[in-house]
């Protein structure tokens, strides 16, 4: 009985927001297997199955109240938490399947040839094994279904891109523009007129009540491929080009990726951060990111030192005159992220003035120069900057 309760924990952390029947009827079978291999009473049957019911429960429980911050890192295609993804991994197992069973079938006979038939000593080398030549039912059994596999795999394929590819988005759908930049991500609500940078938040979606969310990918510079594997597979962003992807989490929290395409000095660091939400705490930051921030006299400085020092050539801060540049990140809530330079590093006091001071230092490679600030200047963008929610 010991042995259910670190599995079921496992499952739980393992499977959030997928149905928790599964653990359910694991505990089912775990319960049935060890009673009929023990042979205990009917007593014991009733207690484990209570048990396995409890523990079921309380591996459903924690799905209905996921934590937000959750960091869900899994860089691998088998713990999907979203419906592109999800169609894609059940391919990939279908695929895995058939070549375990191809891999298995044509080791198996090598295995045997080799056994049955190796040298047994000099006599073998008296007589020539049988030649034969031109077998009609050789030949056809290793073409044909060969070609049938392949064709069955080719059709499933198709079939699934077509499914993902054209998937009708509900007028409801969240729309998104992702832009990739040398070495950040420029994230657009265009229907709420929302612009962010490097942490794209999105709505959590469940099975019954689907929120689908749609993203246009495009690129200002060179190709970058936005993939986060536990959400839908890669897509690539190409300069005057749209590709468009769509996912549907259901779990929430914080969605590790990559860039995958080569872009340069940088890319190894231009990593993707999607925040899942439920609904409310989404609609919530959309909100908060309308607001125009507000100055104080406290930041009035910061803000002086922000526009004198040309920041705003290149960054966008809404509601602060001279600064409306769209080369680099808009920082209208940059305090509200939790990372700097596309998640090179935490956005901490300590790194922001790293930053400030030579973003070369964090982030070599970089388009943003070292804009030779004094220490009064960094301590006043500084304060400015931190004050941005
Ligand atoms: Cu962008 Cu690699």
């Amino acid at each position: 009985m010991r042995a259910l309760i670190p599995r079921c924990r496992l499952l739980r952390e393992r499977s959030v927001g997928k149905s928790c029947r599964t653990s359910i009827v694991l505990n089912h079978l775990y319960t049935r297997y060890s009673l009929a291999t023990r042979g205990s009473g009917r007593g014991w049957l009733l207690v484990g199955f209570t048990v396995a019911t409890f523990v079921g429960f309380l591996s459903w429980a924690p799905v209905a109240r996921a934590q937000d911050s959750t960091i869900r890192a899994v860089q691998n295609i088998f713990d999907p938490l979203s419906a592109p993804a999800e169609t894609l991994y059940s391919v990939s197992l279908l695929v895995m399947a058939v070549c375990a069973a191809i891999f298995l079938i044509v080791g198996g006979l090598l295995t045997y040839a080799i056994i049955r038939y190796r040298r047994r000593g000099p006599e073998d080398d008296q007589e020539e094994p049988p030649q034969v030549y031109g077998s009609a039912a050789i030949e056809l059994a290793w073409t044909v279904p060969p070609i049938l596999i392949v064709v069955m795999l080719v059709l499933v394929t198709a079939r699934t891109i077509g499914e993902i590819q054209h998937h009708q988005m509900p007028a409801a759908a969240e729309e998104i523009r992702v832009i990739g930049h040398r070495f950040w991500w420029e994230v657009r609500y265009p229907k709420h007129d929302v612009v962010t940078a490097n942490e794209i938040h999105v709505s959590l979606s469940d099975r019954k009540n689907r929120v689908p969310t749609e993203m246009i990918l495009e690129s200002a510079d060179v190709i970058h491929g936005f993939w986060v594997p536990q959400l839908n597979g890669k897509t690539m962003l190409v300069p005057n080009y749209r590709n468009t992807m769509w996912i549907e989490p259901y779990a929430t929290g914080v969605y590790l990726g990559n860039c995958t395409v080569l872009c340069g000095q940088q890319h190894a660091n231009m990593l993707i951060r999607v925040v899942v939400d439920k609904p409310d705490v989404y609609q919530k930051w959309l909100e908060s990111q309308k607001q125009t921030p507000v100055s104080d006299s406290q930041t009035e400085e910061g803000q002086k030192q922000f526009v004198a020092s040309s920041c705003g050539t290149c960054h966008t801060i809404d509601g602060l005159q001279g600064a409306n540049g769209v080369f680099a990140p808009n920082l209208t809530h940059f305090a509200s992220r939790a990372t700097l330079g596309s998640g090179v590093a935490p956005n901490d006091e300590q790194n922001l003035r790293s930053w400030l001071k030579d973003p070369q230092v964090l982030k070599a490679g970089c388009l943003m120069p070292n804009m030779q600030l004094t220490d009064n200047q960094v301590d006043a963008i500084l304060a400015y900057l931190r004050s941005l929610k």
